[in-house]
C-alpha cells in the first residue's frame, strides 16, 4: 500500500466490455448487460451477492435517451437491487471519476466490493443534436455562445500547439494511423480497421459505383486528401476525431486483502489523482491541459513512480492532438516533442511508450460515460497478458489511465500494478 491518506489498498479483480459501435437496436440497459456478462465470463468465481454498491459513469442518458436516474435502473436490471446505486456525471471523464469514487469508497472501508460501470448510448440522435448535447459539457456562458464545438476546441488547441512548437500536421495522421492499427487488433473496437484497409475499401467502392478511383499511394496520402479525410474544424479532420459511439464497460473493485478470494489475476490501484480547471479562455496555455499535469503529479506521487516506469498508457485521445498533449502532460516526452515522438513511432505497440493499445477513443470508440472504465479494462488485459495480438512486449508491470472531461475541466489519472 503506497504512502497516502487511503486507509487500505484497492484491487481490480474483474472487467467487462461491450462491443463499441452504433447500434440502433441496443439501449443503455442492453449495453450495460453486455459488459456485465463479459465481466462474469472473465471471473468464474464471481458472486453478485458480494457486490455492495454500483457507481455508474454516465454523461447524459437524459439527453441521449430521455432517461435520467440510470444507476438504480441498471442495478435492478442486473439483479443487484437493493444495493446503493449512484450515477456520476463529469462529462467525458464520468467513467474515470466513477472509478475513482468507487475506489475511495472501498479504500475508506465503507465497502469491500463495488461494481463500477460506464455507459453511453449516443447514436439515436442526429449528429447536430449529439453535438448540441456534447456542448453542454462546455461552458455554456463563455465557450458555447462564441460558436465552439468540441472539434473546434481541440482544433484551437492543435493550432496553438503547432504554433508553439512548429509541429507538423502529419503528426496527427501518425496518431490516427497508429490507433487504427491497434484497434484493428481489438474485436471490441468500433472502427476495427486499419486506415490502409479503409482507404482500399473506398477505392473499391468508387470503382463499383463507376466513379474515378482515387490514386492514394499510402495512408498519409489518403489522410492529406480532403476527399478521403474531410476537414471538421481545422486542423482536426475526420480521422482526427473520435466517433459518436454506443458502449459500456464495467470493473469490479475490492479491498486489496480480499483480491485473491475473487480472482488469481488482480491488478492493484497504486496511484490515483484528479484535478479540475476553468474553461478554455481562462487558461494560460492551450498546448497543455493543466488538470492532467496535476492529476498525473498526484498519481505518480502516490505510487512513488516516474513516467519512465509506466509500461503502457490508455490516454484520452478524443482528438489526435489530445493524445500528443497527454503524452507530454504525463511526462512521457519533453514538452514540445510529443508530436515528433508520434511521427517516430515511439507510442506504437512496440515503441518505447506504447499509448492506446486498445485503439484509443479514435478507433475503439468513445461512448463518453464508458470511456474511463473502458481504459481500465485495457490495462487489466495488458497487465495480465491477455491482450492477444496487441499485447505489449516484455513483462509489463505498471499501466496508466488518463481520462479527460470537456477540454480539461476534469482529469483523472490512475496507475495500476501487476504483482505476480
Ligand atoms: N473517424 C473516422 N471515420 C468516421 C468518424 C470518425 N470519427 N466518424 C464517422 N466516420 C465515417 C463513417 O464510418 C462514415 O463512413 P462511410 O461513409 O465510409 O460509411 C462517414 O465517416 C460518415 O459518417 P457519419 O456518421 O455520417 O459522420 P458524421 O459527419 O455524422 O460525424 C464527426 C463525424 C467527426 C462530426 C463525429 O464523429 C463527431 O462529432 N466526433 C466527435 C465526437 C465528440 O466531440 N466527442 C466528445 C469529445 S470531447
Amino acid at each position: 500500500m503506497p504512502d497516502s491518506k487511503w486507509n487500505r489498498g484497492v484491487a481490480v479483480v474483474g472487467v467487462g466490455l461491450s462491443k463499441f459501435g452504433a447500434y440502433a437496436d441496443k439501449n443503455s440497459r442492453d449495453l450495460f448487460m453486455e459488459a456485465y456478462l463479459d465481466l462474469m465470463e472473465s471471473m468464474p468465481a464471481y458472486n453478485p451477492k458480494k457486490v455492495e454498491a454500483l457507481y455508474l459513469g454516465n454523461f447524459s442518458s437524459d439527453q441521449f435517451e430521455k432517461q435520467a436516474h440510470l444507476a438504480p435502473i441498471l442495478a435492478s436490471w442486473a439483479g443487484l437491487s437493493p444495493i446503493p446505486a449512484v450515477r456520476i456525471e463529469d462529462a467525458c471523464a464520468s467513467g474515470g471519476v466513477a472509478f475513482r469514487q468507487a475506489a475511495l469508497a472501498v479504500a475508506s472501508g465503507e465497502y469491500d466490493a463495488v461494481l463500477v460501470g460506464g455507459v453511453e448510448k449516443m447514436t439515436d440522435l442526429e449528429i447536430s443534436a449529439v453535438t448540441e448535447a456534447l456542448a453542454t459539457a462546455a461552458d455554456t456562458q463563455f465557450e458555447v455562445p462564441v460558436g465552439f464545438t468540441f472539434p473546434g476546441f481541440y482544433g484551437a488547441m492543435a493550432t496553438a500547439y503547432m504554433h508553439a512548437y512548429q509541429a507538423d500536421r502529419s503528426a496527427f495522421y501518425h496518431v490516427s494511423i497508429k490507433n487504427h492499427n491497434n484497434g484493428a487488433l481489438n474485436d471490441k473496437a468500433q472502427f476495427g480497421q486499419t486506415i490502409q484497409a479503409i482507404m482500399e475499401q473506398k477505392k473499391v467502392r468508387a470503382e463499383q459505383k463507376g466513379r474515378p478511383v482515387p490514386d492514394w499511394q499510402d495512408e498519409i496520402d489518403f489522410l492529406s486528401d480532403p476527399k478521403g479525410n474531410p476537414m471538421i474544424a481545422w486542423p482536426m479532420a475526420l480521422f482526427d476525431c473520435s466517433p459518436v459511439s454506443d458502449g459500456a464497460a464495467v470493473a469490479l473493485l475490492v479491498s486489496e486483502d480480499l483480491a485473491h478470494s475473487f480472482t488469481d489475476t488482480p491488478i492493484y490501484l497504486v496511484g490515483s489523482g484528479q484535478a479540475s480547471d476553468g474553461a478554455l479562455p481562462e487558461r494560460e496555455t492551450l498546448s497543455s491541459i493543466p488538470a492532467a499535469v496535476e492529476a498525473g503529479r498526484q498519481a505518480y506521487a502516490m505510487a512513488n513512480l516516474r513516467p519512465q516506469d509506466i509500461d503502457m498508457a490508455e490516454v484520452h485521445d478524443c482528438f489526435t492532438i489530445a493524445e500528443i498533449i497527454a503524452s507530454e502532460d504525463l511526462g512521457f516526452f519533453e514538452r514540445g516533442t510529443g508530436w515528433q515522438a508520434a511521427i517516430d513511432g515511439k507510442t506504437a505497440l512496440n515503441g518505447e511508450h506504447p499509448i492506446n493499445t486498445s485503439g484509443g477513443l479514435k478507433s475503439k470508440g468513445h461512448p463518453v460515460g464508458a470511456t474511463g472504465v473502458g481504459q481500465v479494462v485495457e490495462i487489466w488485459k495488458q497487465l495480465n497478458r491477455l491482450a492477444g495480438e496487441r499485447q505489449v512486449k516484455g513483462d509489463p508491470r505498471y499501466g496508466l489511465t488518463h481520462n479527460v472531461g470537456g477540454t480539461g475541466q476534469t482529469c483523472v489519472v490512475n496507475i495500476f500494478e501487476r504483482r505476480v
